[in-house]
């Protein structure tokens, strides 16, 4: 079973509420159509009626039994309005500015998740990663325990030798752009959680990678990843983990064996840590365009789930990153 059939089986058990605040996008319009009649999800389009109706009918999309919201006419908009104040004054926000706000379908959208009226929010098929990031980490924030939010690019190899069956969980390639150590610890937690609970990896075993093997170079970009991997040790002593080691000695048994002999990953690791996002971002296209992996992203660490899509997604991309957000919101 492909992991998107298996997210997809698991999103059906316990179906969430996913919001979308680009409601009258067209892909998006279509996607809602699918997630509510493959009982996926149930999906809120934000958005004004009329346009979402318009577009409905120009696609020949039927929308029956779909929650439409338009954020000026809800009578949720003044308890938003009142709850956002409260999350973001301290921060310079007034009432007058969160009123404001939240006419924004971007802010409406993360209130509703914010204020449990829905249970995770997709969007990104016209905004930007940060349109939809920066919102949700001042408000949704962390999770209890988790500093820091940050992604994972769960990438399906062609070679199934590698990883688990082929599937490798790369982090972080999206968010923080140079993580202290402290970070780098927890975000290789987070990433082994989205191993676990999303991909459904039985054991994530976690390296921290790095140009160098268990001190064959020396070098203050090598201490920080060795740091790392210590904090993570005492952060989750249950979790199978290891660093600093090459990606080959990560993934090649023979190459493990020889560079990091007795490791409990070396050769096996299924759950990628980057030392920085120019070399995951770069990794994970790497592997996608010349390696013909397929990847799919998700966020990870924010206490309620928000995921971002590319703007040149299709359909069935939206359908997927919203079954994925709904399992993220099973927990
Ligand atoms: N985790 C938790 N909270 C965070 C994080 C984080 N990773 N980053 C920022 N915050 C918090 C800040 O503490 C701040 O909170 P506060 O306002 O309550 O004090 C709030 O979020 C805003 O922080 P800023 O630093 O002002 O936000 P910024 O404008 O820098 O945007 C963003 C944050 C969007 C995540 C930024 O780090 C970023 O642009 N990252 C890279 C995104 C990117 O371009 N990725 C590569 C392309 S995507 C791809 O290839 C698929």
């Amino acid at each position: 079973m492909s992991l998107m059939d298996r997210v997809k089986a698991k999103a059906k058990k316990d179906i969430k509420t996913i919001v979308f605040p680009e409601g009258d996008e067209i892909r998006t319009v279509q996607a809602a159509a699918i997630l509510k009649k493959e009982g996926l999800a149930e999906p809120v389009l934000i958005g004004k009626t009329e346009s979402i109706c318009t577009v409905a009918k120009e696609t020949g999309t039927d929308l029956s039994g779909i929650q439409m919201v338009d954020p000026l006419t809800s009578e949720k908009a003044k308890e938003y309005a009142d709850a956002l104040y409260e999350i973001r004054k301290n921060k310079g926000v007034t009432l007058e500015d969160a009123q404001k706000l939240i006419q924004d379908p971007m802010y409406y959208g993360i209130m509703m998740v914010k204020q449990n009226d829905a249970d995770g929010l997709v969007s990104g098929a016209i905004h930007t990663t940060g349109d939809m990031l920066r919102p949700a980490l001042q408000i949704i924030k962390t999770k209890p325990g988790v500093k820091i939010v940050s992604s994972s690019f769960l990438m399906e190899c062609p070679n199934k030798n590698l990883g688990d069956d082929g599937l490798l969980v790369y982090s972080d390639c999206v968010v923080v752009p140079c993580p202290t150590a402290e970070e780098l610890a927890q975000i290789a937690i987070c990433a082994a959680d989205t191993a676990h609970n999303l991909c459904g990896i039985e054991v994530p075993k976690v390296a921290f990678l790095s140009f160098s093997t268990k001190g064959s170079a020396k070098h203050p970009l090598v201490d920080k990843v060795t740091q790392a991997v210590e904090l993570a040790h005492q952060l989750a002593p249950e979790l199978l983990l290891d660093g600093e080691m090459q990606m080959d000695a990560a993934l090649i048994p023979e190459i493990g064996e020889s560079k990091a002999k007795g490791s409990p990953v070396a050769g096996h690791a299924n759950v990628l840590i980057f030392p920085d996002l120019q070399a995951g971002n770069i990794t994970y296209k790497t592997t996608q365009r010349i390696g013909g992996a397929q990847a799919f992203a998700v966020l990870q660490g924010l206490a309620k789930p928000c995921n971002d899509l590319s703007r040149g997604c299709s359909v069935e991309d939206i359908v997927n990153t919203a079954a994925s957000t709904a399992v993220q919101a099973q927990g």
